[in-house]
This record gives C-alpha cells, sequence and structure tokens, in this order.
C-alpha cells in the first residue's frame, strides 16, 4: 500500500460520519497494543559506545547551556551504511521495530529532561509529527513508528503512551481509555504506532529523590519520506551539532 492510500483511508473513515468514525477510533484503540518493550535494546557493546560518546557529564553541559534538544534532529537514510555509532545503533534497533518496506529513514535525536522539576507531567502529552512548528492539524504526517531508547535508569520519568489520536474533530476519544507506562530503564527500548498521543510523567505521588536527577534517552522516529521541517539536520552533522566534534 503505498503512502497517499494509507492517508486517504484514514482520512475517509475520519469523514463518513459517526459509524466510521467510531470504526477509526476502534482501530486506533488496538494500535495501543502495538506497543512492545525490549529489554535489550542494542548490543551491550554498542550501547557501551553509545553511552561513553554521549556522557551524562556533557548532556548536562549542554542543558545548562540552553541546548535546544528537540529542535535538533537528524535525519538517517537506511539505505545508507552507519557512519557513527548512533546510526550504528539505530541499525541495531530496526529489526526491533520491524518498520514496514514504505519507511525511508528515520528521524533521530536526544531527549532529555530533568526529572525533579515538577511532580507532575514534565513533558506534557503531544503527538510527534513531521514539523513541530506547523500550526495547520491538517497538514501533519505522523511516523509510521515512534520509538525510544532509554540510556539510563531513573526512578520517575515514565514514558506513558495513551490510546488517543488527532481526528478532524480534535483528540479522540476526548480522556484516554487505555495507557502504558514504560519506565526509564538502561538499554531498554519501547516501540508504538507513530500517531498515539504520549508524553512524560514525573514523580507524582512519589517522594522526591534527589539523585539520578537527568532522563537521558535517544528519540527514534520511522519515516516513510523526510520530514520537511526547517530544523532537521543531515545526520552527518551530528557530531558538530552535539558539540563532540
Ligand atoms: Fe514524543
Amino acid at each position: 500500500m503505498r503512502l497517499h492510500e494509507r492517508h486517504s483511508i484514514v482520512a475517509r473513515s475520519v469523514d463518513d460520519g459517526r459509524h466510521e468514525d467510531r470504526r477509526y477510533i476502534k482501530t486506533m484503540a488496538s494500535l495501543l497494543d502495538q506497543l512492545q518493550v525490549f529489554e535489550d535494546g542494542a548490543p551491550a557493546e554498542c550501547f557501551s559506545e553509545l553511552v561513553a560518546t554521549f556522557p551524562k557529564r556533557h548532556v548536562g553541559e549542554l542543558l545548562r547551556a540552553g541546548f535546544r534538544f528537540y529542535q535538533t534532529t537528524f535525519w538517517y537514510p537506511l539505505d545508507e551504511p552507519p557512519k557513527n555509532v548512533f546510526e550504528s545503533v539505530i541499525s541495531h534497533l530496526r529489526p526491533l521495530a520491524e518498520p514496514s518496506s514504505l519507511v525511508t529513514g528515520v528521524e533521530w535525536w536526544f531527549s532529555v529532561l530533568r526529572i525533579n522539576t515538577t511532580p507532575q507531567w514534565i513533558l506534557p502529552c503531544h503527538f510527534d509529527r513531521s514539523d513541530l512548528r506547523e500550526k495547520d492539524a491538517a497538514k501533519r504526517l505522523y511516523p509510521e513508528k515512534g520509538s525510544v531508547l532509554f540510556m539510563n535508569s531513573v526512578p520517575y520519568g515514565e514514558l506513558v503512551v495513551t490510546d488517543q489520536v488527532c481526528t478532524k474533530q480534535g483528540i479522540e476519544p476526548k480522556q484516554p481509555k487505555e495507557m502504558r507506562f514504560v519506565r526509564p530503564r538502561m538499554n531498554r527500548y519501547v516501540v508504538f504506532p507513530g500517531q498515539l498521543y504520549h508524553g512524560v510523567i514525573g514523580r507524582m505521588w512519589r517522594p522526591a529523590e534527589q539523585r539520578r536527577t537527568l532522563r537521558i534517552a535517544l528519540a527514534v522516529n520511522w519515516w516513510y519520506e523526510r520530514p520537511k521541517a526547517a530544523y532537521l539536520r543531515d545526520s552527518r552533522e551530528c557530531l558538530t551539532a552535539l558539540r563532540l566534534a
């Protein structure tokens, strides 16, 4: 099935009225069942190299310098051999994520959050999309799959994935009927359908723990085609952009 055919099916089922809309939402709800968690995302040696290349100390320095992690994303076409440790890790994640043959590449970035700043949502629920600056929902595209490789184990900061999707009527269902919580654990890898609403939750009812306060993860979105976002860079620029070169 071609990309435009997929989109037309989704658009038609939303447009066809309440019955079709209910069927659409039911389909979306079952998408949450496709969420998968792998305890060993990357091979141990490759994972160690990843952590050594992008150590917590360096991440902390970038954070204090105001580095914009969420708008420093990289495009890695899957038909190119890996040229650095980040691309090597992604190559190892590919058989776990199992993207379809329509996927041509990944957008990847580092997700960095302080977990003790608030007991509430650390990263409010959102949709990953082709361009964070695009305000027109009709122009948004969603990755086939979203995924996260946790680089460290921390006591709070679960990834929360809901059964909610974006339709022409807004977010449906209005309140989540189902949610999955995935606790950050070193080298744990989670994959979920790319159109699902998700966020990161704080310590909530749990007492504040002062140690291990930085949650670091490698986010990898699997796309049919390269998003048009202005902030998306070629993966080969990553060492410079991440101030590693
Ligand atoms: Fe996200």
